[in-house]
């Protein structure tokens, strides 16, 4: 994908911040970041379901989009402790994330309940941020590609070009890279993934959309190695955790990657 390329930005907070803690964290992000305008890059933030409602009110008139963590497939039923896209839909919510490496692997997540979950997000027109990545034992068997494939495939089976063209963007974070005892990816193994990843967006939603989709990359990203991974024509976005939780590391970052 060679074309223009446009940064894609943000933070999953995970189980991180309160309300208190969030709504100061946005604050300083709407502050340290107004001269940044979304042709610049798309900035996000998915902070926990609790401070969503506050969030969106202190994100009401900036560039940076909000998303929420996780989300149930259904509307409405039995189905306790979940929350719906109805009720997203409600605080005003831009994105879902789906599929995070930990939903997957900490909360037993399939591929098939993923699927759902981003069918419902794109039907109700949220953008659905899909995480997918390998994990050690499947990267050491060498089968990743074999493994994106798969996830890709099930999470995209019933997805119309048309609708993933404005509403589907992938994460790719593999498992062994993200967190405190993650490791940082190499370029070129991001590299490898990336094409991997673009050619079977082109399998499957053809060659247009397949190549306009956003691929972010996530997992261990920090100042040395953002530049460096954004400088692959085919990651268009860093999706970070730890490193962008303060509101000036989270700035910081971002200038350094657009050199301003
Ligand atoms: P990390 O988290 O940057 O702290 O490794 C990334 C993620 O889980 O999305």
């Amino acid at each position: 994908m060679e074309e223009t390329k446009k940064l894609y930005f943000g933070t999953n907070t995970k189980m991180y911040k309160t309300i208190a803690d969030t709504t100061k964290f946005i604050e300083e992000l709407v502050e340290a970041t107004h001269d940044i305008s979304p042709e610049q890059a798309r900035l996000f933030v998915i902070p926990s379901f609790t401070a969503l409602a506050e969030a969106q009110k202190k994100l009401n008139d900036s560039n940076i989009m909000l998303g929420a963590q996780n989300m149930c497939w259904e509307d409405e039923g039995e189905y306790t402790g979940e929350i719906s896209p109805v009720m997203l839909k409600e605080i005003g919510i831009d994105i879902v994330e789906i599929g995070h490496s930990e939903r997957r692997h900490v909360f037993g997540e399939t591929d098939y309940q993923v699927k759902k979950k981003v069918e419902v997000a794109i039907r109700h027109g949220m953008t659905a941020l899909l995480c997918i990545g390998e994990t050690k034992e499947q990267k050491d068997c060498n089968i990743q590609d074999e493994i994106l494939s798969i996830q890709l495939k099930t999470a995209l089976s019933s997805i119309k070009s048309t609708d993933a063209d404005k509403l589907l963007w992938i994460a790719y974070e593999p498992v062994w890279a993200i967190g405190v005892n993650g490791t940082p990816i190499s370029k070129s193994y991001a590299t490898k993934r990336h094409k991997h990843i673009r050619s079977v967006l082109v399998d499957i939603l053809g060659e247009e959309t397949g190549c306009s989709i956003p691929v972010l990359y996530g997992g261990s990203v920090n100042m040395d190695n953002a530049r460096i991974l954004l400088s692959d024509p085919n990651i268009n976005g860093l999706f970070v955790g730890r490193s962008a939780w303060e509101a000036k590391n989270f700035n910081k970052m971002l200038r350094h990657i657009l050199e301003i």
